[in-house]
């Protein structure tokens, strides 16, 4: 068998960890302009997942799990490499066209971001736009409700509504809006992760979200030569390499399994056939790992020499077949901006079902 299975099971007690706490982060801002609504996501289970994951006949993590606190860093060090285009070049494209965006999406609308994070590419729309409120969704409790609050502190005349929610798995507001238009701002090319499949159920959600009538503005990164999607992912300084096997570590730290981190190496890869960067953690050595489940069961993952684990998928488009597989969730095109050497694209797109 080529893939890994569980070959044994031990009991034992396994104590959880929860980072997140379900108590609400007292705010200074004005109760009129700062809100924060709380839809109780489940809490993704990183162990479940995990130890699902890895039982799949190609062995994969969800790349969710990369932000941890390290991963949030070298991510942000991945940015900043020359090799690494997608997240410098969107920026540019929002403060290139920016009047252009603003006119488009109209002065009045209700402005939702789902996975919204630090909220930090929203930065660039707020002041031109003037939204009626500004929606930030993240699953992370605590961060995100740091992270609105210090918006709201920043932006004073803007309204926060702050919704912890998890956008995978339900994309719903905290209130009936019945006047105004809705607009979601969804940036960075997330939408990459998923598969073409995956990406028009996302899509789909959003489109619910926003209604008819209703908008969306997302980033897009655009199909290009392969030798400058290889360098993106396989900077030189090793930030990538080191981003991926941060995975493990974190598995490793919150988990309590035993990868040997030096027995893996990071390999990324334009797949053509399928126009979409793969990446992947390659076994050096035939080797096993061991990881608890909540019931106490051990589970021994055995690898062979050279067998990968499937870490991320990032799709890119061209602009036509983005917004062929956005018209089969029921938008259509309004207006697309592009930078000039057309590595990148940002789409608004108008719900029309
Ligand atoms: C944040 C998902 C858009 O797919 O390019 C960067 C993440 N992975 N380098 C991407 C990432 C490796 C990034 N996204």
């Amino acid at each position: 068998m080529s893939w890994a299975s569980s070959i044994h099971t031990i009991r034992v007690n396994v104590k959880i960890r929860n980072d997140d706490s379900n108590s609400e982060r007292i705010s200074t801002v004005n109760p009129s302009r700062y809100r924060f609504y709380d839809l109780h996501p489940e809490a993704a289970d990183f162990r479940v997942d995990v130890i699902q994951g890895l039982s799949a006949p190609q062995p994969a993590i969800p790349p969710k799990y990369f932000y941890d606190q390290t991963g949030s860093k070298l991510f942000e060090a991945i940015c900043a490499t020359e090799e690494y285009y997608p997240t410098r070049t969107e920026v540019s494209i929002i403060r290139d066209n920016i009047d252009e965006i603003v006119s488009t999406l109209g002065k009045q609308c209700l402005l939702i971001e789902p996975g919204s994070g630090d909220s930090y590419k929203v930065r660039l729309l707020l002041d031109a736009l003037r939204p009626i409120a500004y929606l930030p969704m993240d699953i992370s409790r605590l961060y995100l409700q740091e992270e609105a609050q210090k918006l709201a502190e920043e932006f004073t005349w803007l309204k926060v509504h702050a919704v912890c929610s998890d956008f995978t798995r339900e994309l719903t507001l905290p209130y009936e809006v019945k006047a105004g238009q809705k607009v979601a701002f969804f940036p960075g090319s997330t939408i990459g992760n998923f598969t073409p499949q995956q990406a028009v159920k996302v899509l789909e959600e959003i489109g619910q979200m926003v209604a008819t009538g209703g908008g969306l503005l997302i980033g897009v990164d655009l199909s290009k030569d392969s030798r400058v999607l290889n360098a993106a992912y396989n900077d030189k300084a090793g930030y990538t390499a080191q981003f991926n096997l941060n995975l493990l570590h974190r598995i490793n730290r919150q988990l309590g399994a035993d990868f040997k981190l030096a027995q893996f190496r990071h390999h990324a890869f334009f797949n053509a056939g399928q126009q979409r960067i793969e990446m992947h953690l390659i076994s050096k050595t035939s080797q096993q790992v061991h990881i608890m489940d909540d019931h106490g069961n051990e589970h021994c993952f055995t690898f062979n020499q050279g067998q990968s684990i499937l870490t991320e998928y990032s799709h890119k488009y061209t602009v036509e077949a983005f917004q062929q597989l956005a018209a089969k969730a029921g938008f259509e095109p309004v207006r697309t901006w592009l930078d000039a050497q057309r590595l990148f694209s940002v789409h608004y797109l108008r719900y029309i079902k």
